[in-house]
């Protein structure tokens, strides 16, 4: 007889909800951590098995883990909740951040490229990946580590924080360049990770064309065209030296990614990811 596969989503937020709703469809066991007791019903009705994080019970029937917990001034609580756990998973992913790479002065980087992270957020992410792997390596269980660029798609993208009022259109900075991913291409490729057995694999995480905040800006405007009243700006006058991001400038290269999954990305640049959630009215 099959044993139903299971999965336990280390922090289930905006990429561990969706990806947990495409693992459902395949047939796979769900659990999910929260450190709010009020959410676990919410976690329930999305089919999720509801593992409250301060109170975990033995998970002896988990497989795979992921965890999409960012680091906290005292470590990583993620890998700390997973060391407690008796039985130990076969598969672990842990979602991190390009941030490792620092600035490159917008040069390509690459999963070899030097990681130069020196914001309390690359050198938080760095520290982490690092413990991740020296207890996965004791561990003996496959682990991969995937590297995200900035993450967006439904409910979570520039038209939303445009209507909010929360988007900034004076912070610019001629050119610099960011990469980010389609929550949806994030969640293909960590479908298929799921079968990777190597002891350890590193994928980055972005789509095919890096871009300013001006252009990415520049064209979700024009598709709104007049259709959204936008709220006051709440930031007028921010001095670009202060943001962190933008001491840092990098092309993500997603090579490595494309050829794991074997097919294009379904929303291979901003455009093509912001019509879709445009004409869906995804925010
Ligand atoms: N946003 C981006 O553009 C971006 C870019 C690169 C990398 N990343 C990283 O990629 C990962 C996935 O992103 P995401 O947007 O899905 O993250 P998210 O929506 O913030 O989800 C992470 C979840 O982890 C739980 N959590 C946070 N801190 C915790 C702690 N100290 N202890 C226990 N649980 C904790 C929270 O759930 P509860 O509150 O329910 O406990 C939260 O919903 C995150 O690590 C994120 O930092 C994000």
């Amino acid at each position: 007889m099959l044993t139903q596969k299971s999965i336990l989503l280390l922090g289930c937020g905006y990429v561990g909800k969706i990806l947990g709703r495409r693992l459902l469809k395949e047939g796979w066991q769900v659990f999910a951590t929260t450190r709010a007791p009020e959410s676990q019903q919410h976690l329930k009705e999305l089919g999720f098995n509801p593992v409250l994080f301060s109170r975990p019970e033995p998970l002896d029937t988990i497989t795979h883990v992921l965890s999409s917990i960012p680091p906290s001034h005292a470590g990583d609580d993620g890998l700390s909740f997973l060391i407690k756990q008796k039985k130990k998973p076969s598969w672990i992913g842990y979602l991190s951040s390009t941030s490792v790479y620092g600035d490159h002065h917008g040069d390509w980087v690459d999963e070899n490229s030097e990681t130069r992270g020196e914001t309390p957020e690359g050198l938080g992410r760095l520290r982490s990946e690092d413990a991740w792997k020296k207890w996965a390596e004791r561990q003996e269980c496959a682990f991969l580590i995937y590297r995200l660029s900035g993450i967006y798609g439904p409910y979570r993208n520039v038209f939303q924080r445009a209507i909010e009022g929360t988007d900034s259109p004076k912070m610019r900075k001629p050119n610099h360049v960011f990469s980010r991913i389609h929550v949806d291409d994030i969640c293909t490729f960590l479908v298929k990770s799921l079968s990777l057995s190597s002891k350890f694999s590193l994928f980055n995480g972005a789509d095919d064309r890096p871009a300013s905040f001006e252009d990415v800006r520049g064209y979700a405007y024009s598709l709104l065209g007049h259709e959204v009243s936008f709220k006051k700006e709440k930031e007028e006058e921010k001095v670009l030296s202060s943001f962190s991001f933008f001491k840092e400038n990098r092309r993500v290269s997603n090579q490595k990614m494309k050829e794991f999954v074997g097919e294009d990305l379904k929303f291979p640049t901003f455009r093509e990811g912001l019509k879709d959630i445009f004409e869906k009215r995804l925010f």
